[in-house]
């Protein structure tokens, strides 16, 4: 037999002595419809609906000589995909029926097989199997998550809750609503007049042998000679929705051994923001999967072809999961990028506010255009590491969209904006600074030291700290100036980052390292202490660059003096005088000695000290720096962070 092409979404196989009729197909009703894919989908979004699908062709399922029904045996492939996690709607049901569904059925607990006059009817001629997912006491339901075996009506003679006993007895737990594919048989002996169901999970190729209901009982006085066999299903108040995967019908007793090869992995419950997952369907269930049947089996078999990924996907986002928002998605989140919701414009672009249908989650948008594709392919590549870093103190990066030459950065939501907001405002009381540099030299620390890889932030400044509704400090934007740093040119100075916070070799080499960043960050420690900024044009002349001037404070013996009175007179001189002077180490022009986030750590916590003759060191090394002295390490004296015996054990 030759498959080839997306022919083979339907195979038939049927033996004319059991049916009589060469070919059968499938019929729908209500919601149930086939999916491009190769399968059935009984039931969609709607709610207080059922769906159906029957073979077009009865089976002859009695013989019409002496009224007895011989062996047979059905297995269905299922699974059911809930609204909500641990509720189910209703069910579904495998039906065997003199009629292809019954006139007037509803749906809810009547699972689309009955009416509320029909139920119990022995006139019905129905025996079905339910998957039933909500307990209805009207109908003795054992529990939300149970087979059961059902003559006429919907209180079922025989039930017990899902699962499969093991090779050694041990019941297992099966969640029908799990989203995992299934199978379900029902197997019919006629010597023994028994009917054994077994529930399975899809990638047990043989079947339990116990069986998980077994009712004695001949169903010869139920069925009528032609028969249809199909699956009906509901939903309610809340959704799910069911799958009819693949069948086979064998008439004889039978426990055949199904491979379904790749088990096709279902798109979940669609939301109203993510369409797009269901595109993402991949199922790749190919001819092979059916392989394993019985060479005299009758049936039919749906195959689930794979299916090419709409969008195509960036290489890390193959490894790394995806990040990716539709351009719609952003687009409605933040109403066209209207003005309204623009947050703010930085160096690297604008800004906004967007709640993202569905969901409601307040996010904020950062637009940003490039035309280097070369940066873009990079920065892309590094988002992989940076939209996996969790830390408290940095904002998160949900994930990115890119469209031409705009890439937009999708981040949470900071209520209270960015520090320099507020920063320059002197309401902020020294507890508060202090917090904020604390909080930030946390987000640094894991950058540098504690994430897999090292991180270089690239950009530290007030702008790019944001504040969260619990006054936390979060570090943003880190990795950004990334994107601006490719084709750096030493003889134009272009290097990413803000001018001012821009480490003296970084203009020199173009290379940022963790010593850069830690640079920056003594400016910003230095810039949130004394509640001004860098560079003060309009102040007195030794007061305009703030590092000077504190450097300048620091010989004459009264450092303090740099920091606003309202903040100094508040508390603690000597914490105060601490930062004051790591932040003038940190800024230091010779990148050695610098300290690592590691110490400044140590020293803000108060577990490391600075060095008693630190000002002389700071000199020392500014004069050599100066003079260009090509060996600074070993001309430095050894800069340690001697244990602080005093402060231990807090
Ligand atoms: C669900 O099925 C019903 C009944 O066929 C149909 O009217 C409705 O449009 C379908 N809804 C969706 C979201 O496909
Ligand atoms: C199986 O389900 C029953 C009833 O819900 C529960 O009591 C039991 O703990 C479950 N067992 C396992 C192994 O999950
Ligand atoms: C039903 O299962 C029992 C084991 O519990 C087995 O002995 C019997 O043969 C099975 N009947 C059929 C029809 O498969």
């Amino acid at each position: 037999m030759i498959m080839s092409g997306n022919l083979l979404l339907l195979l038939l196989l049927v033996l004319s002595s059991f049916t009589g009729k060469s070919e059968s197909l499938f019929i729908t009703e209500g919601s149930a419809s086939l999916e491009a894919i190769g399968f059935f989908r009984l039931t969609n979004t709607t709610k207080h609906a059922y769906g159906q699908a029957f073979n077009s062709e009865p089976y002859l399922i009695k013989n019409s000589s002496d009224g007895t029904v011989p062996s047979f045996s059905v297995t269905f492939f299922f699974a059911i995909v809930p609204e909500r996690e641990h509720n189910g709607s209703h069910g579904m049901a495998l039906v065997i029926s003199p009629t292809r569904g019954i006139p007037g059925a509803f749906p809810d607990q009547y699972l689309g097989v009955f009416n509320d006059t029909s139920n119990g009817l022995s006139s019905n001629h129905v025996v079905s199997v339910e998957l039933d997912t909500h307990k209805d006491d009207e109908f003795d339901d054992i529990d939300d998550n149970h087979v059961g075996i059902n003559i006429n009506g919907l209180r079922s003679v025989k039930s017990a809750p899902a699962g499969y006993y093991d090779k050694d007895g041990n019941f297992i737990n099966l969640s029908l609503i799990s989203r995992r594919v299934m199978r379900i048989s029902i197997v019919y002996s006629q010597p023994e007049t028994q009917l054994n169901v077994t529930l399975s999970p899809a990638e047990m190729v043989t079947q339990p042998e116990q069986p998980l209901l077994s009712l004695n009982q001949d169903l010869s006085p139920y069925l009528l000679e032609e028969m249809y066999v199909g699956f009906s299903a509901s939903t309610g108040s809340v959704g799910s929705i069911h799958y009819m995967l693949g069948y086979y019908i064998f008439p004889d007793v039978a426990y055949p051994s199904l491979d379904l090869g790749v088990i096709p992995v279902l798109p979940p419950y669609p939301r109203k923001a993510s369409q797009r997952t269901r595109n993402i369907l991949v199922v790749s269930l190919t001819f092979s999967a059916f392989v394993a049947l019985v060479s005299s089996a009758v049936g039919f078999f749906f195959y689930l072809r794979h299916k090419k990924v709409k969008e195509v996907l960036e290489e890390w986002e193959i490894k790394y999961g995806p990040h990716r928002f539709a351009y719609e998605e952003l687009y409605k989140a933040t109403k066209g990028f209207k003005d309204k919701q623009l947050l703010g414009r930085g160096g690297f672009g604008q800004v906004y506010k967007g709640i993202l249908s569905g969901s409601d989650a307040e996010i904020a948008v950062k637009r940003v255009s490039h035309d280097s594709r070369q940066g873009m392919d990079e920065f892309l590549a590094e988002i992989s590491t940076i939209g996996r870093l969790r830390h408290p103190n940095l904002v998160r990066l949900l994930g990115y969209c890119r469209r031409k030459a705009e890439l937009f950065l999708v981040y949470d939501f900071m209520p209270n904006g960015s520090l320099d907001k507020f920063l320059y405002s002197e309401s902020l009381t020294w507890v508060q600074r202090f917090k904020i540099i604390r909080d930030v030299t946390s987000a640094l620390f894991y950058l540098h030291h504690e994430w897999v890889q090292i991180v270089i932030h690239r950009d530290i400044k007030p702008a790019n700290v944001l504040i969260d509704h619990q006054m936390n400090a979060r570090l943003g934007d880190f990795g950004l100036a990334k994107l601006y740093d490719q084709g750096y040119d030493p003889q134009t100075s272009r290097v990413a980052g803000t001018i001012g916070y821009i480490a003296p070799e970084l203009v020199r080499t173009g290379k940022a390292t963790t010593r850069t960043d830690v640079y920056a960050f003594g400016l910003f420690m230095l810039e949130v202490t004394c509640g001004r900024r860098l560079i003060q044009p309009r102040a007195e002349d030794r007061e305009v660059v703030l590092v000077d001037w504190i450097m300048d404070r620091w010989e004459n013996g009264d450092i303090l003096e740099t920091v606003d009175e309202r903040i100094r007179q508040e508390h603690d001189r000597e914490q105060l005088e601490v930062v004051l002077k790591l932040g003038v180490i940190c800024s230091h022009p010779v990148a050695e000695v610098r300290p690592s986030m590691a110490d400044i750590i140590r020293i803000l916590d108060g577990v490391s000290n600075l060095p008693e003759n630190i000002l002389d060191i700071v000199k020392a090394a500014e004069f050599r720096g100066a003079a260009g002295v090509a060996n600074l390490r070993n001309s430095i004296p050894n800069l340690t962070y001697t244990e602080s015996f005093t402060s231990q054990g807090r």
